[in-house]
C-alpha cells in the first residue's frame, strides 16, 4: 500500500470518530460565542431532535442505512438509531440540574452532550413518549416529572471523578439512539417473566460489556453492592440481564465465576429465585460461547445444537457461529497473527501474542504499558487488512481493549442478536452499555442492532442503572432481601425509607477472590502461588 493511501485510510478511519456529538458541539458552540445559549439552547436540542426524527423516517422507509437525510449529510457517520430520542427533555433535566446555559467561560462539552443523550436514550426506553417537541409547557412540567425521578445528583460528581477524569474520551462517535420497547414478547425459549415484567416501565434486555463497564480493566467484580443490588433489582423486576464480554476462555465455566465473583455471591446471599438466576446470561469471546446462570448460583453452558440449542435457532441469521465455516475462522486468526507480529516487530512493543480458538491477542509482557498509539496503530492495520480481504466474510473485531489488542472472530453485533434472536426480544426493547464505542472499541459494533449507552467507568454504570430503576417505577430503598421479607424490591412494592445494604456472605467473595488473583485475564490459565 502506498504512503499516500496509507495516509488517506488514517484520515478516513480517525474521521469516523467526529460524529454525533462533534457536530453537536460545534452547532451549541455558535450560540456560546454570542452568549445566547441560555435563550436558544433547548430550541437547538429540539432542532437536534427533529433532524434526527426525520432520519428514522427516511431510514425505515430506504432502509438502514438510507443516506439521503438532512442529518446524514450533515454527520456522514452517524449511527442508527433505534428509538426515538427525547433529547430537548433531556437538555431540559440536564440543564435544570447543572446550570449548563449559565455558563460564560466553558461551552457544553462532549461529555457532557454524552450524558445527555444516555438520558434521552433511557428515557425514551422507560416511557411510552415517541415524538414529543410538543409544546414547550408540555415539555417543561414532563422534564420537571424527570427530574424529580431521577433526582440527578451524581452525573457532574461523576465528571469531576478521578475515574472520569482519566477516562474522558476526547473525540468520537455517539452511542446509537433509540425507542422505548415495553413489548415483550418472548419466544418458547424465554423465561416467564410474571406480572413483575408487565408493570416494569424499561428494557427488557439489559447487555453489558465487563471490562470497565461491570469492574476496571483487567480486575474482576469484587464487592461493589450498589452496582451488584441494582443489577439484581433488574433481574427481579423481569429484566434479562447478560454480560456480553470479549474475554474467552471457551467453555471453562469457573473462569468466568471468577471474574464475577462478588456479583454471583451477592445473588447467592440474596437467595435469588430459580427463575431469577435463569434470566442472568453471560457471552463469552463476543458471541461464542453462551452461559447461563443456575439456582446453584453458577454458569452453565447453554447447550449450543439441537432442540432448544442457541446456535441451531439462530441459524437464521447469516453472521451467527453455528454459520461459520472453520477453515474461514482459522485464515481469519493466521492472518491477523501474522499483522500483529509484524506491529510488535516494527513498534519494539513489550508484549506478546496469545492465540485462542477464537482470538488473537498482544498483551504486554509483565508490568510493561504498550502506549495507546502503538494499540490503535497495532488495531487500524489489522482491520484494514481484514477489510481489504473480500474472501473474509466472517464478522470479526479488531480493537483496542486498553492494555492489549485483540482479533475476536465475531463481534457485539452478533452477540447481542443471537440473544435477541434465541430470547425473542426486539431491538428496540434491548440496551447495550458499555465502555468502547470508538472505532477502535468493541462495544461499536453493538450501535447497529440496538440502543446504547456509553458510560467510561463502572461509577457510570451505577449511576445509569439507578436512574432506569427510577424511571421505570422501581423503589430502590427497601428492604428487600428475598428471604423473610415483604418486600421485594418490584415495581408497586412500598419500601421504607431507609437503605438496607444488603450483608455479602464475605467469605465466599474472599474465598473466589482469593482464586481470582492468581488468574491470568487474557489466557484464563491458573497461576499457582508460592
Ligand atoms: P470487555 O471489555 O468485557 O469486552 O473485555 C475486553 C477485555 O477482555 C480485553 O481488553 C482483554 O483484556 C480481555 N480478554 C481476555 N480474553 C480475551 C479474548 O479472547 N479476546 C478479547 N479480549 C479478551
Ligand atoms: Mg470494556
Amino acid at each position: 500500500m502506498s504512503f499516500s493511501s496509507r495516509r488517506r485510510n488514517y484520515l478516513l478511519t480517525h474521521h469516523r470518530r467526529d460524529g454525533l456529538i462533534e457536530w453537536m458541539k460545534s452547532m451549541l458552540m455558535h450560540s456560546f460565542v454570542l452568549d445566547a445559549l441560555d435563550t436558544t439552547g433547548a430550541d437547538t436540542f429540539s432542532h437536534f431532535e427533529m433532524l434526527i426524527e426525520e432520519h428514522r423516517e427516511i431510514c425505515a422507509s430506504e432502509g438502514p442505512k438510507a443516506r439521503s437525510s438532512r442529518l446524514t449529510q450533515l454527520v456522514p457517520t452517524c449511527g442508527t438509531f433505534h428509538t426515538y430520542l427525547p433529547l430537548r427533555r433531556a437538555f431540559d433535566v440536564y440543564n435544570a440540574k447543572y446550570g449548563l446555559t449559565k455558563r460564560k467561560h466553558i461551552c457544553i462539552s462532549f461529555n457532557e452532550l454524552r450524558h445527555i443523550l444516555n438520558l434521552a436514550q433511557i428515557m425514551a426506553l422507560c416511557s411510552n413518549h415517541r415524538r414529543c417537541y410538543s409544546t414547550e409547557k408540555e415539555n417543561e412540567e414532563q422534564a420537571q416529572k424527570h427530574l424529580e425521578a431521577l433526582e440527578l445528583r451524581s452525573a457532574m460528581d461523576l465528571l469531576h471523578s478521578p475515574a472520569h477524569l482519566a477516562a474522558v474520551a476526547p473525540e468520537g462517535c455517539p452511542p446509537s439512539l433509540n425507542l422505548n420497547g415495553n413489548g415483550s414478547y418472548h419466544t418458547r425459549d424465554a423465561v416467564d417473566i410474571g406480572d413483575s415484567r408487565r408493570s416494569f416501565r424499561g428494557p427488557t434486555m439489559i447487555t453489558f460489556d465487563g471490562d470497565q463497564t461491570l469492574y476496571s480493566d483487567g480486575a474482576n467484580f469484587e464487592s461493589n453492592q450498589e452496582l451488584a443490588q441494582y443489577l439484581y433489582l433488574l433481574v427481579r423486576n423481569g429484566v434479562t440481564v447478560a454480560v456480553v464480554t470479549a474475554a474467552g476462555y471457551e467453555y471453562q465455566t469457573e473462569k468466568y465465576e471468577l471474574r464475577l465473583s462478588g456479583l454471583l455471591a451477592f445473588f447467592k446471599d440474596r437467595g435469588m429465585s430459580t427463575d431469577d438466576c435463569e434470566r442472568f446470561y453471560l457471552f463469552g469471546g463476543e458471541c461464542n460461547y453462551l452461559l447461563r446462570l443456575g439456582s446453584d448460583f453458577r454458569l452453565h453452558a447453554v447447550k449450543e445444537t439441537g432442540t432448544g440449542g442457541w446456535q441451531t435457532a439462530t441459524r437464521n441469521l447469516d453472521d451467527a457461529p453455528g454459520n461459520w465455516d472453520e477453515l474461514q475462522c482459522t485464515a481469519l486468526l493466521d492472518m491477523a497473527e501474522e499483522c500483529m507480529q509484524l506491529a510488535l516487530e516494527e513498534q519494539r512493543l513489550k508484549a506478546r501474542l496469545i492465540r485462542k480458538k477464537r482470538s488473537v491477542g498482544l498483551v504486554p509482557l509483565m508490568n510493561e504499558l504498550i502506549p495507546r498509539e502503538a494499540l490503535d496503530e497495532t488495531i487500524l492495520r489489522v482491520q484494514s487488512e481484514l477489510r481489504s480481504r473480500p474472501d473474509i466474510t466472517l464478522p470479526f473485531c479488531a480493537f483496542n481493549g486498553g492494555r492489549d489488542a485483540w482479533l475476536d472472530c465475531g463481534n457485539k453485533r452478533v452477540g447481542v442478536e443471537v440473544l435477541q434472536t434465541y430470547l425473542g426480544v426486539p431491538a428496540e426493547s434491548t440496551l447495550h452499555i458499555g465502555d468502547q464505542f470508538l472505532n477502535t472499541g468493541n462495544d461499536f459494533a453493538a450501535r447497529e442492532i440496538c440502543p446504547c449507552v456509553w458510560i467510561t467507568s463502572p461509577e457510570e454504570t451505577t449511576y445509569i442503572l439507578k436512574s432506569i430503576l427510577r424511571l421505570a417505577g422501581v423503589p430502590l430503598n427497601e428492604k428487600n432481601r428475598e428471604k423473610g421479607s415483604e418486600s421485594h424490591g418490584r415495581v408497586g412494592d412500598a419500601g421504607p425509607a431507609e437503605t438496607q445494604v444488603a450483608t455479602l456472605n464475605l467469605k465466599e467473595v474472599e474465598r473466589r477472590n482469593d482464586q481470582v488473583k492468581t488468574m491470568d485475564v487474557f489466557t484464563g490459565e491458573m497461576i499457582t502461588k508460592s
